[in-house]
């Protein structure tokens, strides 16, 4: 059996304050994210959460693990060196490690021009199928036998005033041809994008512009699973894939979320039974934190796939 965690929308802080980072930087086009990060963030999401989480993780000890998004707050260097940080002691191996951007880590122009990003997670975005340069990036391709995880990157610098997302249609053109990629298709293929494909919650302003022509993509090429984060609960929807079949899309809640237990700090674990094609059973189960004892414990234990 391979075990692949999903984590996702940690929102990571830096321990104290914001060392390092200018008052240019925060009060540029961050200044409402920044209030909105001193003002609420703060209460409603805990970095000690995420520490129980590394502990918990490293005891699951999963075969690999993805990152689907917004491990910033405001995209600043600070934050993502504390996801860093946390990853380094995860327990998993870098080359076992996926991690792409949602909408906070592209939060300004600047950062999307200066690939920041890209060059700090460079060890987590590798790709076994060649690249076209940097305007090609995405999506990547890591062949982890029995799984072929497909990162894409659905984030667009949309400041403090918007948390939609968009694919655009040279990537898309990109992940079909990856999709159906003989090396590819021949796997169980997890696509892993930060906004979910379909409609989850109202507005426009924070959802997927381009999702029809995801879907259309995976109604033609097929994936066995495709996983999401931004929506800060768990959720469950499919899209129809070639043949008949539906495909799985499945959203985590927030890692780093103080609420109530419905919403409270969680991952997944997906198990895949290493049958090969024609693709095994796959099975969602979800780990979420106890308030009273600080522990994870399993909340979720659900075929995706019988
Ligand atoms: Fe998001």
């Amino acid at each position: 059996m391979f075990r692949l965690a999903h984590v996702t929308d940690p929102h990571f802080r830096t321990p104290r304050g914001f060392p390092g980072v200018s008052a240019a930087e925060l009060l540029g086009k961050r200044a409402v994210g920044y209030l909105n990060l001193t003002v609420n963030r703060v209460r409603k999401h805990k970095m000690d959460l995420l520490e129980d989480m590394r502990v918990d993780l490293r005891a699951q000890a999963p075969d690999h693990l993805a990152l689907t998004g917004d491990l910033s707050n405001i995209a600043l260097g600070s934050e993502w060196r504390s996801a860093l940080a946390w990853l380094d002691l995860s327990g998993v191996a870098p080359d076992a490690i996926s991690v792409i951007p949602g909408n906070h880590d592209a939060y300004v122009p600047e950062v999307l021009a200066t690939r920041e990003f890209e060059r700090l997670f460079a060890p987590y975005q590798t790709s076994d199928l060649d690249r076209d340069g940097e305007s090609a990036y995405y999506p990547f391709v890591q062949i982890r036998e029995p799984l072929a995880l497909i990162g894409v990157s659905s984030a667009v610098a949309t400041g403090d005033l918007g948390a939609w997302g968009r694919i655009g249609e040279a990537q898309l053109a990109r992940l079909e041809a990856i999709l159906t990629a003989p090396e590819v298709r021949a796997l169980t293929r997890v696509v892993l994008i930060h906004h979910p494909p379909v409609v989850h919650k109202g507005g426009e302003h924070r959802n997927l512009r381009d999702r029809a022509g995801l879907a259309a993509v995976l109604a033609r090429a097929g994936a066995e699973l495709v996983l999401h984060g931004h929506d800060h609960h768990d959720e469950r929807a499919e899209l129809p894939g070639p043949d008949g079949r539906k495909i799985p899309i499945i959203g985590a809640g927030s890692a780093s979320y103080a609420g109530g237990p419905e919403r409270r700090a969680r991952y997944s674990i997906y198990e895949f039974e290493e049958a090969g094609p024609p693709r095994g059973p796959i099975t969602w189960v979800s780990r979420v934190h106890d308030e009273a004892t600080s522990f994870f414990r399993e909340a979720r234990r659900e075929a995706l796939v019988p």
